[in-house]
């Protein structure tokens, strides 16, 4: 125990929280892989009072969340969000950006399957198998929409895993602004509104993500001016 006297953490075992907290940022993962069991009444809404409690800049909270559970209306969702990621895939193939993220993958076949999933975007098809997508849109006039919107996506994250549930963000069925309309109509949201992300929740259908590389802390932290490293590299092991 470890509490902050006269602090409103003093009742906090801030060791167990810190351990809590870490193990919750550890396990989350993109999740694209999902049974159809429903995400219990009390779970949806621990995970959409942690997004009501995100930051916001001024307080804003610009944000409303739409919860699509129907069966129909989450195949709409696939198939935006596949038409989405397959064309940003193929700008990236065709501008040859794609080609320079898979250099160093030297299987011929691999790397043509690989580009063969992204282009087509089939990746971000599966969004009509978890039992819930929520949809984040919020009002164009405030200026740090997309800002607030992903503090309150990171928390919907967070507090997915934290009930041992899957996610993955989407900005496919946002990336063009055509589909972005298409989605707008079709869920009636008001023109005064962007709808910035989306994100499927669900339970794993137990074929849990590898965690995808990070950049090593040493090559991302300064010390007070740019280039200056702040952490010493760790040898690998
Ligand atoms: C802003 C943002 C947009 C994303 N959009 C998509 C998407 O449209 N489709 C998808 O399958 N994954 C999407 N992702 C998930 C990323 O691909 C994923 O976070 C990244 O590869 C790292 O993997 P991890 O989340 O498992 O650590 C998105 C993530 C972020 C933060």
């Amino acid at each position: 125990m470890d509490p902050r006297p006269g602090t409103a953490f003093a009742e906090l075992d801030v060791k167990k929280a810190t351990d809590a907290f870490m193990e919750i940022v550890d396990l989350r993962r993109s999740v694209r892989h999902y049974t159809d069991a429903p995400v219990s009444e009390e779970d949806l809404r621990m995970i959409l009072e942690s997004a009501r409690w995100a930051p916001s800049g001024e307080n804003a909270q610009p944000w409303k969340f739409i919860v699509v559970r129907d069966k129909k209306n989450k195949e709409f969702l696939s198939m935006i969000s596949k038409r989405g990621s397959g064309r940003r895939f193929t700008g990236e193939y065709l501008s040859k950006q794609m080609q320079k993220r898979f250099e160093t993958l030297e299987d011929e076949e691999k790397r043509r399957s690989a580009f063969t999933k992204l282009t087509s975007g089939e990746v971000s098809a599966f969004v009509s198998q978890p039992d819930v997508v929520v949809i984040i849109t919020g009002r164009k006039e405030v200026w740090d929409l997309p800002f607030d919107t992903s503090a309150a996506i990171e928390h919907i994250l967070l507090a997915v895993t934290a009930a041992g549930l899957g996610a993955c963000w989407l900005v496919a069925p946002c990336i063009d602004i055509r589909d972005e309309l298409k989605l707008n109509e079709y869920f009636g949201i008001p023109e005064d509104y962007k709808t910035i992300s989306i994100i499927s929740i669900g339970e794993s259908s137990g074929r849990y993500p590898n965690a995808r590389p990070r950049n090593d802390i040493a090559d991302i932290v300064y010390s007070e001016k740019y280039g200056e490293a702040y952490y010493q590299k760790e040898e690998k092991k």
